[in-house]
C-alpha cells in the first residue's frame, strides 16, 4: 500500500516536472514582451544571423533616427519597432525594448504565442502557421515590394531569396537536446541582399566608332531593383572614358532610386547610348560600374563593365 502510493505521487511529480520543463517560458505581449536577447539563450545562430541583419537595425539605424525626427513621428515607429506583424494600418509601436527594432517577437509572438512553421514541441507555447512559408508574411511592412513581386509572376517566395534554408538545428541547448532533437530545415535569418544583388546585377556593352551603348540587367525575378518607398537606396551606374594617356574624356552617372520611383523592373534592360567626341584612329577605354548607396551605410559595387572605343566616324 504505501509502495503504490509512492510510486502514485512519484508519478504526479514526474508530469508535474514533464509540464514544468515543457514550457519554460511563457512569452506574453504588451509591457511584458521579451529582448530578442531572451531567444539567444536557445536559438543562438538565428540571433546571431538576425543581429547582423537590418530587421534588428531598424530603430538603432542613423538613418531612421534623423528621419523620424529623433523618434517623435510615431507613425514610422509603429513598423521600425512593432509589437507584431500585421497590415500596414494596423502596425502598433511595442512599449518595451525599442532598440530591438524588428525583433524575433514582432514576427513570432500573437496572442500569447509563438507562430512558426512547423508543429512541433518546443519549451515555449508553438503552434504551427503555414504563411511563414510564403511572401505574404512579408507583405504588411513591405507593401509596395510586395506588390512589385506579385505583378512580377516570380515563382520563387520573398523567403527562397532572402531566406535560404539549410539543414541544422533549431535550438543550441546543449549536448543532451542535440541528441534527442531531429535536424530540420531553417532558414537564414541574415537577409543579406549584397550576394543577391551581385547575382542579379548585370552591365552590358558595346563600344562602336565614337559612340558606346551600355545596357543595365536586373536579371533577378523578384522586385524592382532599388526596391522600397521608405528610404534613401540608389543604384549609382557610373562611366567614364580616358584616353590611351589617362586624361578623362568623358563622365556620366545614372542614377535609380527609391526616391525617383525609376528602379528597374524584374527582367528588365535599360540601355543609355553615349556619343563621345574622340580624335580618329585614337583608342579609348571605357569602364562602367554599378555601386548601391543607402545613406549611412558603406557603399559596395555590384558589377562593373571594361571596353574600348576606336575614335572615328
Ligand atoms: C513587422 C514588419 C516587417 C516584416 C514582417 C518584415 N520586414 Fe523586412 N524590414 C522592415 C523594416 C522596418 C525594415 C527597415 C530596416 C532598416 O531600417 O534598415 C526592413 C528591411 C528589410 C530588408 C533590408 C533592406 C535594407 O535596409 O537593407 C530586407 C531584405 C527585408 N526587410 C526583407 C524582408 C522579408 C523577405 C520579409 C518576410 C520574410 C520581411 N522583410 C518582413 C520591416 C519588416
Ligand atoms: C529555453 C529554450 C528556448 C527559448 C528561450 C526560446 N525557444 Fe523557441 N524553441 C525552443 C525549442 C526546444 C524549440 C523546438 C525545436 C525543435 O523541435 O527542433 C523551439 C521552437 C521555436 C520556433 C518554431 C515554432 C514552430 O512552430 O515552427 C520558433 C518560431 C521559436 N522557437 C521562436 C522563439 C522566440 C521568438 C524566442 C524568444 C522570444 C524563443 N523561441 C525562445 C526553445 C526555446
Ligand atoms: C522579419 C520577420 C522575422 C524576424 C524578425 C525573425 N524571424 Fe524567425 N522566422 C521568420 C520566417 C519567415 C521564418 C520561416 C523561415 C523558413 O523556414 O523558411 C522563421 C523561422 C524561424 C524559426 C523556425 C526555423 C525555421 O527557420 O524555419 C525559428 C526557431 C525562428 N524563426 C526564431 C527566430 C528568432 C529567435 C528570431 C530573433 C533572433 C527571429 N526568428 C526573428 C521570420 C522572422
Ligand atoms: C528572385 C529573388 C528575389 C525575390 C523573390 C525577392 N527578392 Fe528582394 N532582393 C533580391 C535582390 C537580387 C535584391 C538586391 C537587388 C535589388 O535591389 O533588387 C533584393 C533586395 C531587397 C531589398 C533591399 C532594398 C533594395 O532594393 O536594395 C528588400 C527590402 C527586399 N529585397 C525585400 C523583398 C521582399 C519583401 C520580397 C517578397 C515580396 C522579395 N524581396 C522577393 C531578390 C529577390
Ligand atoms: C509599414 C512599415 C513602415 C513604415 C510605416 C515606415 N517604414 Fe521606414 N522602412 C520600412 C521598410 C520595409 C524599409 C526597407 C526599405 C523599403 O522597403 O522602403 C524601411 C527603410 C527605412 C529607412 C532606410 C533604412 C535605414 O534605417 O537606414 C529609413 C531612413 C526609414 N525607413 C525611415 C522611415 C520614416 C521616417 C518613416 C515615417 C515617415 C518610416 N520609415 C515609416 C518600413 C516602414
Amino acid at each position: 500500500m504505501r509502495r503504490k502510493t509512492l510510486v502514485f505521487f512519484g508519478l504526479i511529480l514526474f508530469s508535474l516536472f514533464l509540464v514544468a520543463a515543457k514550457y519554460d517560458y511563457v512569452l506574453e505581449e504588451g509591457d511584458k514582451t521579451v529582448k530578442a536577447s531572451e531567444c539567444d539563450k536557445c536559438h543562438k545562430i538565428i540571433y546571431e544571423e538576425w543581429s547582423k541583419d537590418a530587421h534588428s537595425k531598424a530603430y538603432t539605424s542613423d538613418a531612421f533616427k534623423k528621419a523620424s525626427k529623433n523618434y517623435e513621428m510615431q507613425e514610422c515607429v509603429s513598423c521600425h519597432a512593432p509589437q507584431q506583424n500585421a497590415d500596414e494600418k494596423n502596425l502598433k509601436t511595442r512599449p518595451v525594448h525599442k532598440d530591438d527594432g524588428v525583433s524575433c517577437t514582432s514576427c513570432h509572438l500573437r496572442d500569447n504565442m509563438i507562430y512558426g512553421p512547423y508543429k512541433l514541441e518546443a519549451k515555449h507555447k508553438s503552434e504551427q502557421d503555414a504563411s511563414f512559408l510564403k511572401s505574404e508574411s512579408c507583405a504588411g511592412c513591405h507593401v509596395p515590394t510586395f506588390q512589385e513581386w506579385q505583378a512580377s509572376g516570380s515563382k520563387k517566395t520573398c523567403q527562397e531569396c532572402h531566406m535560404p534554408r539549410v539543414e541544422r538545428e533549431v535550438v543550441q541547448m546543449g549536448f543532451f537536446y542535440s541528441l534527442i532533437l531531429s535536424k530540420r530545415m531553417v532558414g537564414r535569418h541574415y537577409l543579406d541582399h549584397e550576394q543577391l544583388f551581385k547575382d542579379a546585377a548585370r552591365i552590358t556593352g558595346e563600344a562602336g566608332k565614337g559612340t558606346v551603348k551600355l545596357s543595365v540587367t536586373n536579371r533577378a525575378g523578384g522586385h524592382n531593383m532599388p526596391t522600397g518607398k521608405y528610404g534613401d537606396y540608389r543604384i549609382v551606374f557610373h562611366t567614364q572614358v580616358k584616353d590611351a594617356e589617362g586624361n578623362t574624356v568623358f563622365t556620366k552617372d545614372e542614377i535609380f532610386s527609391t526616391l525617383q520611383k525609376n528602379g528597374i523592373a524584374p527582367q528588365k534592360t535599360v540601355t543609355f547610348e553615349y556619343p563621345i567626341s574622340v580624335v580618329t584612329g585614337k583608342r579609348y577605354r571605357v569602364n562602367s560600374n554599378l555601386t548601391y548607396r543607402v545613406e549611412g551605410r558603406p557603399e559596395f559595387q555590384v558589377a562593373s563593365w571594361d571596353g574600348e572605343i576606336e575614335g572615328g566616324k
